[in-house]
């Protein structure tokens, strides 16, 4: 059965951890997306991960992550 954890994550390495650990599948965030809608890409960009985005998007990827938003290619 799929586990969610919930509640008082708010930064990169916490998130991480969960689910590299085992811990849980998968995290949900309340309040650290209301605050920051933006949070699941900064923690792309600081695992060096991608993320795939909207066409409209693709202009606003930052200089220091440009590998950041997958092209799809
Ligand atoms: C604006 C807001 C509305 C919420 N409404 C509900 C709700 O209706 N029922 C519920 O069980 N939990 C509700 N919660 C609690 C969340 O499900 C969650 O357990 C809690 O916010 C912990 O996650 P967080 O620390 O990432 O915010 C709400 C949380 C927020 C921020």
């Amino acid at each position: 059965m799929p586990v969610i954890a919930v509640g008082l994550i708010t930064e990169f390495e916490q998130a991480e951890a969960i689910v590299g650990t085992g811990d849980a599948d998968l995290i949900a965030l309340a309040r650290t997306v209301l605050y920051n809608p933006r949070w699941p890409w900064h923690a792309a960009a600081h695992f060096g991960a991608q993320v795939k985005v909207p066409d409209q998007y693709l202009r606003s990827q930052p200089r220091q992550y440009p590998d950041l938003f997958d092209i799809g290619h």
